[in-house]
């Protein structure tokens, strides 16, 4: 069915799931073990209600914000994933260019199957892009692949932290590769290390990725770029501080979507954790989060409570995957219609008049 047939931004995972290859769609959809984390980051979104008011005049409503710098139509941006090829041939350009005509802003994994150029080119003019960089055994890799995105008009470098060991992806491992000559392969940096017959495609793409990260690395980015830097894969109270007190610029709470340890929290737990015992956080550093994000409502709980903005992992991948570029946009367009509603339906003109006491765990509560 065609891409404005899509209603909701779960109907994408549907027909992805029919319709993507076998390796796209154990790789898209896998999280780790027994994928605790992976359902509670989505069932989490469900255990928090609205408190709407009332008799406002929402109707002359804006979904534009800013973060990090950066202007956005709407407080939603394209989380990095790797690989976007598998699902479509052309890859993370279509999501740039979705994401240009959408006015919002599309983070580049490291580990995207279209080259740097190819989306830097594609890009409208002014559209800004954010790299997210893993870093390298060999950091000097590291240095070189910063200094080039920066100079390439990058807006903010992303720093991915929670991948400090392979985790066991369950589906992608079961599926491991059978035939590598037609895969597509990380574009930007290193081919596969050591090979890649009867890899999954996460072991295919990581073996450059090092594991022995430590909070001197984020002075160690901050060397090599003037960009801010948002920290990604936060997941307490303690680390944000940690952040901050770092120089970091921004954080992102993830979990990965569930891909690296299994029973971490789901994000929206943790951003309501900060708002009730270290709200001055906010005013120090920029939150965003991601995970399980797949409705509109969703994003304006997470935005009441105090983050600037919210990552769309999986579904942007599927969206590529069953329609291209098309699909990406209506996935975008289905986002800003539930966001506008859900605004003027609990009483918000504009992403400032989104307040804590305008959402809360399942009540009652006291806002
Ligand atoms: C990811 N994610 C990810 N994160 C990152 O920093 N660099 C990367 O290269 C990737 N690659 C990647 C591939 C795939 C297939 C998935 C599903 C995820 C994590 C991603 O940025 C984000 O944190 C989660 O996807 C958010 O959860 P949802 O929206 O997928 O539930």
């Amino acid at each position: 069915p065609p891409a404005s047939s899509m209603l909701l931004v779960t109907d994408f995972e549907y027909w992805a799931e029919r319709v993507l290859s076998t390796t796209a769609w154990a790789y898209y959809r896998s999280a780790a073990d027994e994928e605790a984390t992976f359902f509670d980051n989505r069932e989490a979104w469900r255990r928090y209600f609205f408190r709407p008011r009332i008799l406002r005049d929402t109707s002359h409503g804006s979904t534009e914000t800013t973060f990090v710098g950066m202007q956005t139509s709407m407080p939603v941006f394209i989380a990095p994933a790797a690989m976007a090829k598998l699902g479509h041939p052309l890859g993370e350009v279509n999501l740039t260019k979705a994401a240009g005509n959408a006015g919002i802003i599309q983070a580049i994994s490291a580990n995207a199957s279209c080259g740097l150029e190819e989306m830097f080119d594609a890009r409208q003019p002014g559209q800004p892009l954010v790299f997210q960089l893993y870093l390298n055994k060999d950091r000097s890799a590291s240095a070189a692949l910063v200094e080039r995105v920066t100079q390439l008009g990058a807006s903010a470098i992303i720093l991915t932290v929670d991948v400090c060991w392979q985790s066991k992806r369950t589906l992608d491992v079961r599926e491991k590769l059978k035939e590598v000559s037609d895969t597509p392969k990380p574009k930007i940096l290193a081919p596969p290390v050591g090979g890649t017959k009867g890899k999954s495609v996460s072991e295919q793409i990581s073996g450059y990725q090092a594991t022995n990260l430590t909070w001197d690395d984020i002075g160690f980015v901050r060397k090599h770029t003037h960009l801010p830097i948002i920290v990604k894969g936060v997941q307490s109270i303690e680390d944000v501080q940690l952040c901050i007190e770092h120089g970091a610029q921004g954080v992102i709470l993830s979990n990965h979507g569930g891909r690296q340890a299994d029973y971490a929290p789901a994000p929206i737990d943790v951003l309501y954790e900060i708002r009730e015992l270290r709200p001055d956080l906010f005013s120090k550093i920029e939150v965003m989060i991601d995970g399980g994000v797949r409705t509109g409502a969703d994003v304006v709980k997470a935005l009441a409570l105090g983050a600037k903005a919210v990552g769309i992992g999986r579904p942007i991948l599927y969206a590529n995957g069953t329609h291209g570029e098309d699909g990406v946009s209506r996935l975008l367009q289905i986002f800003q219609e539930e966001i506008t509603n859900t605004m003027r339906n609990i009483g918000a003109n504009t992403v400032a008049d989104l307040k804590p006491e305008m959402v809360g765990p399942i009540g009652p509560w006291v806002g």
